[in-house]
């Protein structure tokens, strides 16, 4: 191919100045999820085909129209997985977890691909953090998963968003509401897709979240499935929204919530940004699923989750001038002149890595000019320059670059010296520093 490559249309990199921002909300997902007693599981990127036919479903979009399927050289079809619950769910059955106490409480940090239009928070790759609660029926189960995903929009201080909940009710109710929705559809089969007139036979539900405008439009003024749930699940959605109401977490009823994977029963939500650059961006999506763990095998075991986009999780985030803790720093660059400063360096810069310093030396044989330039632009906080002099007399004035103030080091106690300098910085930009405005995000720095 001529030219430079270019990455693939709807994928994303993100590069080392951006990185520490993936990092924090994912190490934040991981610790959250701890605290509500969620534990990390890993599954593979690909799985069976066969295995997101049977739980996303077969007349979803997802499986219709955006899934990465491809046959190996063994010829088995394969899928890279469009998200991540299909998957913990087969490596749930596959390894026994249900004969471990329950409920079992996972979570994940994965890539998901689904050959979307890409378009503002909407790529081909991107990346959940995700949750499943196996074997928990109780509307409290349901109203913890919430409130997980409001906890960790809460510590990275993230504020305009909604929590939009409904009921779709039991295999049972939805029999009735998917009558009422053939009959809806049926009257208006002349505009529906093509898609959607195969769907309204097989499961006119999904009809509801077709992506085409004319579709979208139909579906507007479709019966709801609130009006059709029984007595039970109507119960359930009750005790659910009581739960929430003593967890203190708003919410609204959204009647419209069907959400577009075919597992779902009783509770679904969504969680919604409403900051006017990102309006209307679902951040997180998830609900309860009583009938996927049968259908994929096992018993019949009740279940519920959730999943947050992480890409649009940043997106909102930065939209709304959410604060990040800062990009990590280069604590120290050794500038060095000559070859046995070069080894000097090499000694202390082995030593101030093992305490956990970032420390950087010059790999190009630059002249000190141009190393201490360097170090100026990858934001060095401290340097340090070492000749034939310094190794002489063992003495070495150390620099910090943002005052410029130096301070006399022992070469020999080079470590020792090194950290009292970097603490009494730290000392004196903490005292310097303004708490008056403290948010609970720059607490959560403080505190790191
Ligand atoms: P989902 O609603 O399909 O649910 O996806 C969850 C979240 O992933 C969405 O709310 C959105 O933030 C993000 N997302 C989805 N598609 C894209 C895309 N093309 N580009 C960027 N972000 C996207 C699930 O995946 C369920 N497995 C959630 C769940 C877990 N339900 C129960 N347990």
């Amino acid at each position: 191919m001529a030219g430079n490559i270019q990455a693939i249309k709807g994928t994303k990199d993100t590069l080392p100045s951006e990185s520490y921002k993936s990092q924090y909300i994912e190490q934040a997902a991981l610790d959250t999820a701890k605290t509500y007693g969620f534990h990390e599981m890993r599954t593979p990127v690909f799985e069976y085909t066969e295995l997101f036919d049977r739980s996303v479903g077969e007349t979803t979009d997802v499986v219709q129209k955006e899934m990465y399927t491809f046959n190996d050289k063994g010829d088995r079809s394969i899928t890279l997985r469009p998200e991540g619950t299909a998957g913990a769910v087969r490596a749930f059955l596959e390894h026994g977890l249900f004969n471990e106490p329950l409920p079992q409480k996972v979570c994940y940090l994965t890539s998901c691909y689904r050959y979307e239009k890409p378009q503002a928070g909407r790529l081909r790759e991107f990346h959940q953090f995700g949750i499943e609660c196996f074997g928990a029926g109780s509307p409290l189960a349901d109203a913890e998963v919430i409130a997980l995903a409001n906890s960790y929009f809460t510590f990275l201080g993230l504020e305009e968003y909604s929590l939009e909940i409904n009921s779709i009710g039991c295999p049972e109710c939805r029999k009735k509401y998917q009558e009422a929705l053939k009959a809806y559809f049926e009257e208006r089969k002349g505009d529906l897709c093509e898609t959607c007139l195969s769907r309204l036979e097989r499961n006119p539900m999904r009809i509801l979240d077709c992506k085409s405008p004319v579709c979208s439009k139909i579906a507007e003024n479709a019966p709801v499935v609130l009006d059709y749930i029984c007595d039970d699940c109507k119960e359930h959605f009750e005790k659910l929204q009581k739960y929430l109401d003593t967890m203190n977490i708003p919410y609204t009823i959204n009647a419209q919530i069907v959400r577009g994977l075919d597992y779902y029963t009783r509770t679904v939500f969504e969680f919604v940004s409403q900051h006017e650059k990102t309006k209307g961006l679902v951040l997180c999506g998830g609900g309860r699923y009583d009938g996927l763990v049968e259908e994929l095998g096992g018993s019949a075991l009740p279940a519920c989750g959730l999943a947050i986009g992480l890409e649009r999780l940043l997106m909102a985030m930065e939209e709304s001038g959410v604060q990040f803790p800062e990009a990590p720093k280069c604590n120290l660059s050794i500038v060095t002149a000559g070859e046995n400063a070069m080894l000097k360096a090499v000694e202390l810069s082995a030593d101030l890595r093992a305490q956990g310093y970032s420390v950087n030396v010059d790999t190009v044989g630059r002249s000190i000019k141009a190393q201490m330039k360097y170090a100026n632009k990858i934001g060095s906080e401290f340097t340090v320059v070492i000749g034939d002099n310094e190794l002489e007399s063992n003495i070495a004035q150390l620099k910090c670059m943002e005052d410029g103030s130096q301070t006399e080091v022992s070469l020999a106690e080079f470590t020792e010296c090194f950290e009292r300098a970097y603490m009494n910085q730290a000392v004196a930009a903490f005292g310097n520093a303004d708490f008056s405005n403290l948010t609970q995000v720059d607490i959560n720095n403080l505190l790191k």
